[in-house]
């Protein structure tokens, strides 16, 4: 099983403002896309309501702890080891989607992180977690231009664990 985060994350690690996101990069979009189609998808609930809706062809696993919420078409959880336990009986690829508190949470449980970094220094109020250079490797970078379309230039990374992976 391999539990990987997929995010976008400003030059000072912003994610999002108002449970919103802070930019119009529908190349982004495009790429969050063709990562997790297929695969299940664990995110809070906040980032849940952000996006309004199941994401097509995806099974989302939504974290609260709020024992009455449900969601039509989506699995709902009450702590990030049940998200991993359902997850894992779909699929041995589990993509962790956000937000901040969530990312911090499965952050030790990752072995692999797909991060879009946008060129930019927005104002915000939610965060990537700091990870240490130490524990990860760059072992990928795509960089593209803003255009009409895209708003900031931004790079895809790729980045592996070297290894010491805590188990949940
Ligand atoms: N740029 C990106 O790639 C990206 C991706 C995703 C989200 N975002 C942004 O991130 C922001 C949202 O992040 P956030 O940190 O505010 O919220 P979040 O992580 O999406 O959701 C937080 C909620 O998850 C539930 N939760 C968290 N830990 C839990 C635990 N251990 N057990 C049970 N429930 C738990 C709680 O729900 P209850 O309150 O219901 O109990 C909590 O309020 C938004 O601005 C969004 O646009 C950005």
């Amino acid at each position: 099983m391999q539990i990987i985060i997929v995010a976008a994350h400003a030059q000072n690690r912003v994610i999002g403002r108002n449970n919103e996101l802070v930019w119009h990069l529908p190349r982004d979009f495009k790429h969050f896309k063709e990562i997790t189609v297929g695969h299940p998808i664990i995110m809070g609930r906040k980032t849940f309501e952000s996006l309004g809706k199941p994401l097509p062809n995806r099974t989302s696993i939504i974290i609260t702890r709020d024992a009455h919420y449900q969601q039509e078409g989506c699995i709902v959880v009450h702590s990030l080891k049940e998200a991993i336990a359902e997850a894992k009986k779909l699929d041995d690829q589990i993509y962790i989607i956000g937000g901040a508190e969530i990312y911090k949470q499965a952050l030790p449980y990752t072995q692999k992180m797909y991060l879009t970094e946008v060129k930019a220094f927005p104002e915000g109020d939610a965060y990537f977690p700091e990870f240490s250079k130490t524990d990860w490797q760059e072992t990928a970078r795509h960089s593209y231009y803003k255009d009409e379309k895209n708003e900031y230039d931004f790079d895809f990374v790729t980045w592996e664990r070297k290894d010491n992976i805590a188990h949940i």
